[in-house]
């Protein structure tokens, strides 16, 4: 499905616009060294339209239709399920990045939001990401908690691994990054939340 909002189009990324997702992470997010190369991009499986908690969700917006500049990008995922085998419902915001020259418009948060909704409407119950350090007001302003400096993030309770076996997640930021998370079903119903680690002490 393609979005218009006035000349802006968003829409599923797709192998068309691998060079200059790259190009622009190389801009951007200078600490994402893995979405660089725009090899790494046809060969690591990110694609995808979010149709469960388990698929990816990459969003591309373009100015003026589908060959117009890149504007920005979100891509999510279940990052849990792929490095830790974990299968609770929850998205990972790996990446999100808005071309410097459309900045302080709305598409930062737009695509924030459309994963937000995409993940609600699938049952996702909690999304977080890593954030640099310069875009913690922006985590701030949508609304996500954000850990403090080097506060890790943890599992509440025991996680499900596919295995069948538990994992109690304790995970430290990257340096110069800090963890934000936002609850989209009520974090006491769940069977496990992620959660900087002073945030239930905090409530
Ligand atoms: C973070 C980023 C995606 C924001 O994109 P954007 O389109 O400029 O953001 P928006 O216009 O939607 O901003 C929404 C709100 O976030 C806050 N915000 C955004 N950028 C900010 C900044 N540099 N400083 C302070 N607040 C900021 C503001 O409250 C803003 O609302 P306002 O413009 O009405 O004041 C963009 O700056 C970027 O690509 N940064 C580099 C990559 C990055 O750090 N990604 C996030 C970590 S993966």
């Amino acid at each position: 499905m393609t979005e218009s909002v006035d000349h802006f189009y968003a829409a599923p990324a797709c192998r068309h616009d691998v060079s200059d997702l790259a190009a622009l992470a190389r801009e951007a997010l200078p600490s994402f060294p893995a979405l660089h190369d725009p090899e790494g991009w046809r060969t690591s499986y990110r694609f995808g339209s979010g149709l469960h908690p388990r698929d990816n969700y990459l969003i591309a917006v373009r100015d003026g239709g589908e060959d117009g500049p890149l504007v920005g990008f979100i891509w999510v995922d279940a990052a849990m399920a792929v490095d830790y085998g974990v299968i609770e419902p929850w998205w990972c915001i790996n990446a999100v990045a808005v071309a410097p020259a459309y900045r302080r418009a709305g598409h930062g948060r737009a695509l924030v939001l459309t994963a937000v909704e995409r993940a609600r409407a699938i049952g996702v119950a909690l999304i977080y990401g890593l954030s640099v350090r310069a875009s913690v007001p922006f985590w701030e302003d949508l609304g996500f908690t954000v850990a403090a400096d080097r506060e890790p993030l943890v599992s509440d309770r025991p996680a499900r691994r596919a295995t069948g076996e538990l994992a109690r997640l304790d995970l430290d930021p990257e340096t110069d990054h800090r963890w934000f998370v936002a609850y989209l079903q009520d974090p006491a119903s769940a069977d496990s939340v992620l959660a900087p680690k002073g945030y239930l002490a905090r409530g």
